[in-house]
This record gives C-alpha cells, sequence and structure tokens, in this order.
C-alpha cells in the first residue's frame, strides 16, 4: 500500500472542507488511503462537530471529544447568563471555550496555548463562530503570560502520563494526535499541576473546572483542598467515569 503520512496530508494542504466534488482524483486517492491507514475522519475532511458547532481542525489540534462537550454543557446549565470573564487553558481548537462564549457563559473569554499553531486553528474558528470582538488568544506556557481575574477558568489540560498510562491511549491517537496535547512525563505529573493550581489560584475568582484522568482526579483534588480551594469535588462523566474536577476560589 502507498505510504500516506501525516505530514503528507499536511504538505498537499488539502482542503477537503470544501466541497467533496471540487477534490481532484490525485487528492481523493490520498484521502482514500489515508482513511484506510487509519487517520481521524476529522483531520481528512478539517473538521469536527462540538456542541452544536463545526470546528475547523487539523493535526496541530486535539479533535474535541464528546466528553468535553458534556463538561461544556453542564457550565452552560450551571452558569449562562452569569459569568463575564473566562479563560480557557490549553484551547487548542478553541471549542471548549468558542462554544462557552456562544452559549452565554462569558462576555469576555482568554484562550491560551503553548502551541502556536493550536492559536492559528483556535483564531480560524473564532472568526467562523464570529465571536472576534469577544474572544482574545494569546500563546503562553500555562498560565505565565495571563494578567487579572477571571469569574470562571476552564482547562482540558494533557493528562495522560507518557508512560505508565500509555497503554490505555488507543494506538490511533497515539499515532495521530499531537502529543502536546496528550501527555506529560510520569516524573513531572504532579509537580506541573501542582504549579498549575497555584497559577490558577492566582487568578481566580469564581469558579474552576477541569477535565482530568480518571486515576489522578482524586489525589489532585486532595492537592488542590491543600492549596485553599473551596467547595472540590470530583465528577463523573456519562460513562460514570471520574473525568473532571470542580472547585471555587474567591480572591
Ligand atoms: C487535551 S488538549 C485540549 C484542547 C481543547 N481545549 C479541547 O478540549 O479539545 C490540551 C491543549 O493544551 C495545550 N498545552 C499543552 N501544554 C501546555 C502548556 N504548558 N501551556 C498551555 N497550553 C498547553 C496543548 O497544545 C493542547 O492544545
Amino acid at each position: 500500500m502507498k505510504e500516506i503520512s501525516q505530514k503528507k496530508i499536511n504538505d498537499k494542504n488539502l482542503n477537503l472542507h470544501s466541497e467533496l466534488g471540487a477534490v481532484s482524483q490525485d487528492e481523493l486517492e490520498v484521502l482514500k488511503d489515508s482513511f484506510i491507514e487509519g487517520v481521524p475522519f476529522q483531520y481528512l475532511l478539517n473538521k469536527a462537530d462540538f456542541y452544536y458547532s463545526e470546528f475547523f481542525v487539523d493535526p496541530s489540534v486535539l479533535i474535541p471529544r464528546s466528553e468535553t462537550e458534556y463538561l461544556v454543557d453542564l457550565i452552560v446549565k450551571r452558569h449562562k447568563g452569569k459569568i463575564e470573564r473566562v479563560l480557557d487553558v490549553g484551547t487548542g481548537s478553541g471549542a471548549i471555550l468558542l462554544s462557552l462564549i456562544k452559549h452565554g457563559v462569558g462576555q469576555s473569554g482568554l484562550g491560551v496555548d503553548i502551541s502556536f499553531r493550536a492559536l492559528e486553528v483556535a483564531l480560524s474558528n473564532t472568526k467562523r463562530l464570529h465571536l472576534e470582538d469577544q474572544v482574545r488568544l494569546i500563546n503562553s506556557d500555562r498560565l505565565n503570560n495571563v494578567e487579572g481575574t477571571f469569574d470562571l477558568i476552564v482547562s482540558n489540560p494533557p493528562y495522560i502520563k507518557s508512560q505508565s498510562h500509555r497503554e490505555l491511549v488507543h494506538p490511533k491517537v497515539n499515532q495521530f494526535e499531537p502529543h502536546e496535547a496528550l501527555y506529560l512525563p510520569d516524573d513531572f505529573y504532579t509537580f506541573w499541576f501542582e504549579d498549575f493550581f497555584g497559577e490558577i489560584r492566582s487568578h481566580l475568582a469564581g469558579m474552576f473546572y477541569m477535565e482530568g484522568h480518571e486515576l489522578e482526579l482524586d489525589a489532585q483534588a486532595e492537592i488542590m483542598t491543600k492549596l485553599g480551594f473551596k467547595n472540590v469535588e470530583v465528577l463523573r462523566d456519562l460513562s460514570g467515569c471520574k473525568r473532571y474536577l470542580e472547585a471555587s476560589f474567591h480572591q
């Protein structure tokens, strides 16, 4: 079989989100081979549905997941119309932040990501959803470049341990999705989250929600409680797995 790599798809810059009718025979061949190889169809078509909107995606961003959609839905139901400033740490495609703002959680939003390429994708989605007046995007390692406080901070950070959790990851996810979005080194994991929660505390004047790993959330909830967060809870996703943290902190 012809070898089709993710790079080749990027290099070819297939614009498959346009009408399939406008795709050439060569491009259709690449599409077919890539599909057979297992490239996620969202990357092939450059689009992913998420919480009533269509987002542009490419291999520089995580494909937004249904469990993240569930978190967005929970936040919308609880906080619609009651929040002014929202921060999304590790915004990726912008799926969480843009969905929240679009559905009335937050009058203004800031999205940060360590990846420039991801921020370009988030920007294109901001334009696609006509939210340029309400949303700003900046490059930042966690909250290093963030100023001010927020009524709501949300994050779906990389939360898979690169060694001990790796075998639980589907090989196709490991092969095609950006590792920067997925993994943290095992020996650094706890420190990363301790520092992260400390940074969140410095910028939070309200609610914090985070998606995380089912095997890590209880320990992370303890860390947050020790750091002075209030009402720290581990929440479950639709399948009953521990999947999210919620907490509050007021400056
Ligand atoms: C799991 S993905 C989440 C993407 C998107 N928010 C979603 O839910 O679909 C994690 C994101 O965090 C970003 N990221 C990883 N390390 C980071 C860091 N130290 N500071 C800021 N963003 C980071 C990655 O580039 C990636 O876009």
